[in-house]
């Protein structure tokens, strides 16, 4: 009789060649008895499977979701599942942040001689999966009304408008680096006084046009690497020195061809919340800042921005309003207390249930445009050309407009900022429609401080991602039991 007496769910078992399809070879010519629900699908190494390769299984209709590969030391390419490991566990650990149960993955090492330890696994992780039932669908979710907003955690400083910063120093810190300098970037005004746009300072007369403040949101970063290989300037915030840390750390830029110029932020307003106060209007009065609000006039009315209130959510939970790294700093560093806010999209996400974040992505995607201006504003997104949303080749999505495709490149997205992601939220600032999408991103870069030692993308030129890394003995992840 079958282990599962005829009621297969849909089991999809990554097996490595080497070792665990030996494995499971050997159990079966000892004619082992196992549940029938696992279809193998046999990969050339552990370190071969792509966490998306379990993604893209679990958002479409797998009920579990099995990887096996050999002992750690005994990889057969010698390291791959060290890195496979890393990979797994991040990934076991987000899973829930999309609405799906993590005891749906799993992930192991069986040798080729192991059949009977083949055998206790298959049968382990197969009841576990039937003790959970088949799968929900994503597309059968419901809105959840818990969809709406979360209390803001206090600052770590105080927030301001950067109305004193020494902004002619920092024209004049420019003006005289220039002429070495193909570019500059940094922000001026743009359409209208209440916006701003980048800006590419060739000439000197371009340095006038620099505009220092809370309207400066944009992240300036995501243009360096255009520059690869020329002499370019950049003006930055705390945060976006962090994006430019990590091109460093990966090499995407050189810093022998980067001049950072930084001005302490005392943090950015929330344009989304900020265009919906303004509404509709056709001329812009002025902009008055003091110490803690904006006042921006519009069509004859005035409507007062407090930083503690309309700041972004990332501008809370910053430590780093000073640039980690700049060739010119000017103005003082604020003080930071001490504390490790919750950002308001990952405390709305924590706030919910399994089953209420998956109502809240689903309803989230239904109003995805695919417009990919998260991807484009990433300053960390830099495949570019190649990016997996738009290849056939692999053909990793489809261009339909359903909620799983959808669904599933903002997980691409987020898995391959793994360990990557400074936190800049340029992603869900880019957003037209107003996404959280950051949530995702800020529950695997919570998952990686835990996991690595509290690390920390964008703050150390010289430190390894951790996903591109491994420790033969891992010092926070550890082989699960198999009962
Ligand atoms: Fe088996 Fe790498 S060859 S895990």
């Amino acid at each position: 009789m079958p282990m599962t007496q005829g009621n297969e769910l849909r089991i999809v078992g990554f097996l490595c060649n080497w070792c665990s399809y030996g494995g499971a070879d050997t159990a079966g010519v000892a004619r082992a008895e196992q549940p029938t629900d696992l279809r193998i699908i046999r990969v050339p190494c552990s370190g071969r499977v792509d966490p998306l390769f379990i993604v893209k299984a679990l958002l479409n209709g797998a009920d579990g979701v099995l990887v096996s590969g050999c002992h750690p030391r005994d990889c057969h390419y010698s390291a791959g599942n060290f890195y496979a490991r890393r990979r797994l566990e991040v990934l076991k650990r987000f899973l829930p942040a999309l609405g799906i149960d993590d005891a749906r993955f799993e992930y192991t090492w069986v040798s080729a001689s192991e059949g009977q330890r083949w055998q206790q696994v298959v049968a382990s992780f197969t009841s576990r999966v039937h003790a959970l039932g088949e799968a929900p669908r994503l597309g059968d979710a419901k809105f959840s009304p818990k969809a709406a907003g979360t209390a803001l955690p206090p600052p770590l400083r105080t927030l301001g408008t950067g109305k004193n910063a020494p902004l002619d120093s920092l024209k004049q810190a420019i003006k005289e680096k220039l002429p070495g300098l193909e570019c500059v970037i940094g922000w001026q005004q743009g359409y209208d006084g209440a916006h701003t746009t980048p800006l590419f300072m060739r000439k000197t007369e371009d340095v006038d046009k620099l505009v220092w403040g809370p309207l400066n949101v944009a992240n300036p970063a995501v243009y360096l690497p255009r520059f690869k290989g020329r002499k370019t300037g950049i003006v930055v915030k705390g945060c976006d020195a962090r994006s430019v840390v990590e091109l460093l750390q990966e090499n995407l830029i050189a810093r022998e061809d980067v001049t950072i110029f930084a001005l302490p932020c005392e943090g950015t307003l929330d344009m989304a919340r900020v265009n919906e106060k303004l509404g509709r209007y056709t001329t812009v009065g002025g902009i008055v800042r003091d110490e803690a609000s904006v006042a921006i006039t519009v069509d004859g009315r005035e409507h007062s921005f407090g930083m503690a209130e309309y700041a972004q959510g990332k501008c809370r939970g910053c430590a780093n309003p000073v640039a980690i790294l700049a060739d010119v700093t000017l103005g003082g560093a604020p003080e930071i207390h001490a504390g490790a806010p919750v950002p308001p999209e990952l405390g709305l996400l924590d706030a919910m249930s399994l089953e209420e974040r998956r109502t809240f992505w689903s309803a989230q995607m239904e109003r995805c445009l695919r417009c990919y201006a998260c991807r484009n504003a990433c300053p960390m997104c830099v495949c570019r050309d190649y990016c997996v949303s738009d290849s056939r080749d692999p053909h990793w999505m489809t261009q339909e407009a359903d909620v799983t495709q959808k669904l599933f490149f903002q997980t691409i997205h987020a898995l391959h900022l793994a360990g990557r992601c400074t936190g800049c939220g340029e992603c869900q600032r880019a957003c037209p429609v107003g996404i959280p999408i950051l949530a995702l991103r800020q529950h695997i870069a919570r998952t990686v401080e835990e996991l690595f030692d509290n690390y920390k993308p964008g703050l150390d030129p010289a430190a390894v991602p951790p996903l591109l890394g491994y420790e033969m003995e891992e010092q926070n992840i550890h082989e699960r039991e198999w009962k």
